[in-house]
C-alpha cells in the first residue's frame, strides 16, 4: 500500500511569525474563537497573539475553560459560543489538550451531532472552517496531527478521532512560549514527543520520511529533556525540544503510535495520570516487550543516538539503548503508578477492562509483532513489581 504524508498547511517559526502570519488568516470581518486554558491567559501566552490581532484590528473572543484532560463537555460549550458569537476561524493557543478541542470545536460547528458520534468515523459532510494551532509545550505534537483525543464521559473512554480534516491549516512554532512551563509539565510533554518518535520509528507503517523525522527528534530529546529539567530557562535547550515535538508530531501522525499509546490512554482516563506521564511509566517494559522484533531498526536508532559503541552485535546496541532510555526516565524522576498515587487494588480491578480498551484502540497491532490481550494485562502487572525490566 502506497504511504501518505500529510502537514500542516503552513508552518511559521522565527522572528516576526506571529506578525506574518495574520497575512494566513482569514480576513475580517470574520471573527476567531481562541481556544484556550485559564492558565495560558494567566501566564500572557494568549497576550502574544491578541495583541497582535488587536493592532490589526481583527475581531476575536476567548474561550478558556479547557482543561489538562478534554472531555466532551467543553467541546460542546466551545462550539456554543462559536455559534453565538458568530466566529469565522478557530486559534487554540495552549499544549495539546487546547488543540485537540479546537479541532473537535471546528468538527461540531460545521457538521450535525455530538463529538462521540465521530470516534472511529473516517468521512464528514462539511470542511471544517480555518484553524491555528500556537503549541505552548513542547510535546503532543497535536499541532501537526490530524487526531484529537476527547473523554466520552458517559462511557469513561478516550474517544481518538482521526481524519485528515483535522489537521491544523497554520501553527505557529514559537518556543518562547514554552520557556515558563513547570518543570513536571516539562517531563510530561517531552516524554509525550520522545515516546511519538519512538513509536513512529517502530511502527509497522513506518516509511523513510517518517523515520527521518522520528531519528532527528530522538536525537534532539535525548540530550535536551535532561538539561530542561535541570534548568527550565535554558532556552537552547527549550528551542530544540519544540522543534523535536514538532519533528515527532508529524513523524507520528504519518507512521503511527503503537503499544504505550495504547495502554497509556486507559491509565489517563480511569486514573487522571497526566498523558506523557504514563507513557513514560510505561516506556521501560513495552521497549523490552517490543525490542525482540526490531532490534534492527532498535541497533540503527542506538547508533544515531550514540548509545552504541563499536563492536557491540545488534542485540547489544538494542540494549544500550534500552539502557539510555531507562536512565532518562530515572534522571526525570518519572515516578511509578504506585508513587504517583494510584490504588493498586484499583487498578487491578480494572485491568481487563484496560487490556481491552487497549487492543480496541488498535495502536497495539502497529507492532512489528503480533499481542494478545494476556501480553498487554502481563505488562499492566509488571508496573507494580519492584524488580523491573532492565
Ligand atoms: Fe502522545
Amino acid at each position: 500500500m502506497a504511504h501518505t504524508f500529510i502537514m500542516p498547511g503552513l508552518i511559521l517559526s522565527g522572528d516576526g511569525a506571529v506578525e506574518q502570519s495574520m497575512d494566513y488568516m482569514p480576513k475580517p470581518p470574520k471573527k476567531a474563537l481562541v481556544v484556550t486554558s485559564a492558565c495560558n491567559v494567566e501566564y500572557g501566552q494568549v497576550d502574544e497573539i491578541t495583541e497582535v490581532l488587536e493592532k490589526e484590528g481583527r475581531e476575536y473572543c476567548i474561550f478558556e475553560q479547557v482543561n489538562q484532560e478534554p472531555s466532551d463537555s467543553p467541546v460542546q460549550a466551545g462550539a456554543r459560543l462559536y455559534m453565538e458569537e458568530h466566529c469565522g476561524y478557530l486559534i487554540a493557543i495552549g499544549g495539546g489538550s487546547a488543540i485537540d478541542v479546537m479541532k473537535a470545536i471546528g468538527l461540531l460547528v460545521s457538521n450535525p451531532g455530538d463529538i462521540t458520534d465521530y470516534a472511529g468515523k473516517k468521512e464528514i459532510l462539511n470542511p471544517l472552517p480555518f484553524m491555528a494551532a500556537v503549541p505552548t509545550t513542547a510535546g503532543t505534537g497535536s499541532e501537526a496531527t490530524q487526531f484529537t483525543i476527547i473523554t466520552d464521559t458517559k462511557r469513561n473512554v478516550k474517544m481518538l478521532i482521526g481524519m485528515k480534516e483535522l489537521m491544523p491549516d497554520l501553527v505557529l512554532l514559537i518556543p518562547k512560549l514554552t520557556y515558563t512551563v513547570p518543570r513536571e509539565v516539562t517531563v510530561s510533554t517531552g516524554m509525550d514527543a520522545l515516546i511519538h518518535a519512538l513509536e513512529a520509528f517502530l511502527s509497522k507503517k513506518a516509511q523513510p520520511l517518517t523515520d527521518s523525522l522520528a531519528i532527528s527528534a530522538v536525537k534532539r530529546i535525548l540530550p535536551n529533556l535532561p538539561r530542561v529539567y535541570s534548568d527550565g530557562t535554558d532556552q537552547s535547550a527549550r528551542n530544540e525540544m519544540a522543534c523535536a515535538a514538532l519533528e515527532a508530531g508529524i513523524a507520528f501522525n504519518n507512521s503511527s503510535v503503537t503499544l504505550i499509546h495504547g495502554m497509556s490512554r486507559p491509565i489517563g482516563a480511569l486514573f487522571h495520570v497526566p498523558h506523557g506521564l504514563s507513557n513514560a511509566m510505561l516506556l521501560r517494559e513495552c521497549m523490552y516487550f517490543m525490542a525482540d522484533s526490531a532490534e534492527d531498526r532498535l541497533a540503527v536508532l542506538s547508533e544515531a543516538v550514540h548509545a552504541a559503541e563499536n563492536g557491540m552485535n545488534e542485540k547489544e546496541k538494542t540494549e544500550a539503548l534500552l539502557k539510555k532510555l531507562s536512565e532518562l526516565c530515572d534522571f526525570c524522576a518519572v515516578p511509578t503508578l504506585e508513587e504517583y498515587g494510584v490504588e493498586k487494588k484499583a487498578f487491578m480491578a480494572q485491568i481487563d477492562k484496560m487490556a481491552e480498551d487497549a487492543l480496541a484502540s488498535g495502536s497495539p497491532h502497529n507492532l512489528r509483532k503480533t499481542i494478545e490481550k494476556e501480553d498487554i494485562i502481563s505488562i499492566y502487572q509488571k508496573l507494580w513489581q519492584e524488580e523491573r525490566s532492565s
